[in-house]
Parts: structure tokens; C-alpha cells; sequence
């Protein structure tokens, strides 16, 4: 009987990217990208079982054991501790971490409010600087902040830009660069070390293989 790896995935535009990674390292990955409401797939082809979640979760799966293998973005592993093996950055689901503010509207005087789904990272980003600022959490349509007066500025991540530019908001500060990588939990790692090390060699392959 074959004892599957279990590999979280994040729903949505990343798991578009990642499918033909899986593929190409010799995963049936029909099942990923198939129109339904499971949340478990399975590719016999390699011994593959597909956990599919939010985005968030994935660290939380793999830390615990309940997958062996996931991917998520930087952006999630920089705002969480997380005890994971990072051993593939996968090159897929680039963007940037970013500050923002009303276009052409000068720096506020004072502390600045900060909207973002991302607390830790912000609070980081301008203790860095040694700017004080006061870190308000949202959760999505972050944009929203600072054309409302919610905040001064936001912290969130730019793909293409277009949802700055269409809400009247400019770039101001690069935080971070940001990509999927592929994550191990730690026992799985070990224990599983040859299975574990041909998927992540095959992926490295199919990394470097892109065009
Ligand atoms: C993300 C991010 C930005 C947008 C950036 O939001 O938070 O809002 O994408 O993409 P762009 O630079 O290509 O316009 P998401 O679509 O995840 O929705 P959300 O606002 O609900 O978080």
C-alpha cells in the first residue's frame, strides 16, 4: 500500500502557479486544478496527497505534522514564528511588500497610523527605521485605509500595482521582497528523509527548468 506525503497547499492564485511545478516534477496534477469543492487530492503518480487551505494555514499544518510538506508565501512565514524547514524558494508568486500613502500627500508630523494585515511585519519595518507608529489590523481591502482616514499609510503587498494606482495610492518604501517557498516540517524531514529529498529535488528541478 503506498503511504502517501502529504503536501498543504494554498487555494487560489498561488496554487495556479504551483500546479505546474508539481507537474513537471512528476505529479498528476489534473486533480489540483479540478472545478470542486474537495479539499483533499490525490496523485498516485508520485505517492502525493493534496491538503488544500487558506494560505495562512499552511504553516500551521506542516508545523504540526499534519502535512509533511507545504507551500506559502514569505509574507506569512514573516509574520508568524514558525519551526520549519525552508528548503526550496519555489520562484513563483513574486511581489513586493511595500508602505503606501495617498498619492502626492506629504509624510504625516507626528506617529503615523499604519492599516495592515500584517502587524508584525509593519511594527518591525518601522522600528527598524526608529519610526514610532501605531499598527491598526484589517483584514483585506487594506487600500481602503488611507483614502477613508482610517490610517496614515498601509503596509500590504503589491503585485502588479494596479490596486494601489486605482485607489490613488503611491509606493513609498520597499519591506520586503516576496515569493512561495516550499516548507518541511522538521520530523517529516528526518524521518522521511529519502522520500521528503526526491520531491524536493524533482521541484528543484522543475524550479530551475522554468522558462
Ligand atoms: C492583494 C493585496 C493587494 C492586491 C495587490 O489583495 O493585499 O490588495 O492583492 O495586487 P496588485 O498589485 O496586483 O493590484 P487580495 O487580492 O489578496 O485581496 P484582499 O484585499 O482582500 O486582501
Amino acid at each position: 500500500m503506498t503511504e502517501f506525503l502529504t503536501v498543504a497547499l494554498p487555494k487560489g492564485r498561488v496554487l495556479r502557479a504551483v500546479a505546474p511545478l508539481f507537474a513537471r516534477a512528476g505529479a498528476d496534477t489534473e486533480v489540483l486544478l479540478a472545478d470542486d469543492r474537495t479539499l483533499v487530492r490525490e496523485s498516485p503518480r508520485l505517492g502525493l496527497r493534496f491538503l488544500l487551505l487558506k494560505p495562512d494555514d499552511v504553516p500551521t499544518y506542516v508545523e504540526y505534522g499534519a502535512a509533511d510538506l507545504g507551500v506559502c508565501g514569505r509574507d506569512v512565514l514573516m509574520e508568524r514564528t514558525c519551526d520549519l524547514y525552508q528548503p526550496l524558494d519555489l520562484g513563483v508568486g513574486i511581489c513586493r511588500m511595500v508602505v503606501a500613502g495617498v498619492s502626492g500627500r506629504a509624510a504625516p508630523t507626528g506617529v503615523p497610523r499604519v492599516a495592515t494585515k500584517y502587524p508584525r511585519i509593519a511594527a518591525e519595518h518601522f522600528a527598524r527605521r526608529g519610526i514610532q507608529a501605531d499598527v491598526v489590523y484589517v483584514q483585506g481591502s487594506v487600500e481602503l485605509a488611507p483614502i477613508t482616514g482610517l490610517a496614515d499609510l498601509i503596509v500590504d503587498l503589491v503585485e502588479t500595482g494596479a490596486t494601489l494606482e486605482q485607489n490613488g495610492l503611491e509606493e513609498r518604501e520597499l519591506v520586503a521582497r516576496i515569493s512561495s517557498v516550499l516548507v518541511a516540517n522538521r520530523a517529516a524531514y528526518k524521518l522521511q528523509q529519502s522520500r521528503v529529498g526526491s520531491l524536493v529535488e524533482a521541484l528543484r528541478g522543475a524550479v530551475s527548468g522554468r522558462a
